[in-house]
C-alpha cells in the first residue's frame, strides 16, 4: 500500500498540516506527518538528513510518496529528499505562501543551503501534481504576500502587459493562475536554462546584489521589488524601453525606501556569478511584456559605468 510522508514546517503544521493529516487518516490513507523548525536556516543538508533518518526508521521505502506542504523553504528541501530518498520517489507540492505559488514550486529547482551559499546543493526533480489553493493565503502575513506580488509583476513584466498595468484590479487567483502559467510554459521550453528561462531572473542581478551588500536584513520581495525597477532603467538607458513604459514600472511597482552603499552594490553586481570582469548581465525589456531576446542569450552584458550611471 502506498504509504505518504506529509513534510512541512512547525507553523504550516500547526495551521493546516495536523488537521489535513488527521483528515488523510480518516480517508484511510497511509500518512505521517513530519515537521521542522520554521525558517531559511532549516533548508540545510542537517534537516534532510534528520528527515531521511525520521523516514526510514519508520520504515518507509520506494513506495513513499512525499506531500511537502509550506513555503518554498519546505518545498526546495523536501523536494531534494524526494529526489534523493530511494534514488527518487513520488513527490506532490502543495504551495501555502504566494511566491511559493507562482515561483517556487514551479520549475522543478530543489536545493539546501551551504555555509558557502544559497541553493549550493540541489537537484532538478518535478512534482507529479502541484496543487494550488489561494485559500491558504487567508493566514499569510502581508510581508509574505510581498514577496509574491512582486513575482507576479515580475512575470507581467516578461510576458503579460496586461497582468502588469491591470495587476491592483485583477483577483488574485487570476492572477497567480497566469503568472505560474508563465513560469510553467517557460520552464517547459528550456529546463536546463540555457536560454529562455534567463528571463525569470529580471529584476533578480541586482536584487542578489542588494540582498549580499544588506546582509540579508531586508526581504527578497522588497529586493526583487528594487530590482525590477533598477533593470527597467537599464533597459532604458541602453536604448531599449520607453520613458513612458518605465514611468508606468515605477507606478506599480512598490518599493520601500532603502539606503545602502552604491560601490558596494556595483561590486556585489561584477561579482555575480553571471558577470565577466567589468561588465554585470542583465535581462532587458523591450517594452512591457516584452524582453529583448538578445541575440538569442535573453541576457546582456552591461558595462559597470553604465549601471552607475543609471545610480
Ligand atoms: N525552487 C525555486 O525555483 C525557488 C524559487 C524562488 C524561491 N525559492 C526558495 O524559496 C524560499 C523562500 O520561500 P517562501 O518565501 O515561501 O518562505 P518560507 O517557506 O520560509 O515561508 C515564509 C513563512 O511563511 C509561513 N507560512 C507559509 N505558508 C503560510 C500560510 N499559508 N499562512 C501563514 N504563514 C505561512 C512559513 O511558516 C514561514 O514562516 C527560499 O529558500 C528561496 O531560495 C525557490
Amino acid at each position: 500500500m502506498m504509504k505518504y510522508a506529509l513534510i512541512t514546517d512547525e507553523h504550516v503544521a500547526e495551521l493546516y498540516g495536523k488537521g489535513f493529516c488527521r483528515h488523510l487518516q480518516e480517508l484511510g490513507y497511509n500518512v505521517e506527518l513530519f515537521s521542522f523548525p520554521v525558517g531559511e536556516a532549516s533548508k540545510s543538508r542537517a534537516t534532510k538528513e534528520a528527515l531521511e533518518d525520521a523516514l526510514l526508521q519508520k520504515r518507509f521505502s520506494r513506495d513513499t510518496t512525499i506531500i511537502a506542504m509550506g513555503g518554498g523553504v519546505v518545498t526546495d528541501l523536501a523536494g531534494f529528499l524526494a529526489s534523493t530518498f530511494c534514488r527518487g520517489i513520488d513527490l506532490i507540492l502543495i504551495p501555502t505562501t504566494l511566491m511559493c505559488m507562482v515561483d517556487a514550486a514551479i520549475g522543478g529547482k530543489t536545493g539546501v543551503n551551504t555555509p558557502q551559499g544559497k541553493n549550493m546543493i540541489g537537484s532538478f526533480y518535478f512534482p507529479k501534481q502541484v496543487i494550488v489553493d489561494p485559500r491558504f493565503l487567508a493566514t499569510l502575513p502581508e510581508k509574505e504576500m510581498l514577496c509574491g506580488k512582486v513575482e507576479i509583476l515580475k512575470a507581467g513584466l516578461i510576458a503579460d502587459r496586461e497582468l502588469f498595468l491591470n495587476f491592483s484590479s485583477l483577483p488574485l487567483g487570476s492572477s497567480i493562475e497566469r503568472a505560474l502559467e508563465i513560469k510553467r510554459r517557460i520552464v517547459a521550453q528550456d529546463p536546463d536554462e540555457r536560454g529562455v528561462r534567463r528571463l525569470l531572473n529580471f529584476g533578480h542581478t541586482f536584487a542578489h546584489a542588494l540582498e549580499t551588500v544588506s546582509g540579508y536584513e531586508i526581504s527578497h520581495g522588497e529586493a526583487v521589488a528594487a530590482g525590477l525597477v533598477f533593470e527597467a532603467k537599464i533597459s532604458q538607458a541602453m536604448g531599449l524601453l520607453s520613458a513612458e513604459a518605465l514611468a508606468q514600472i515605477e507606478d506599480r511597482v512598490p518599493l520601500v525606501k532603502l539606503s545602502y552603499n552604491r560601490e558596494a552594490l556595483v561590486q556585489a553586481m561584477g561579482l555575480d556569478k553571471k558577470s565577466r570582469a567589468g561588465f554585470a548581465r542583465f535581462v532587458l525589456l523591450q517594452a512591457i511584456g516584452v524582453p529583448s531576446i538578445c541575440e538569442g542569450q535573453y541576457c546582456a552584458e552591461v558595462p559597470l559605468n553604465l549601471i552607475k550611471r543609471v545610480f
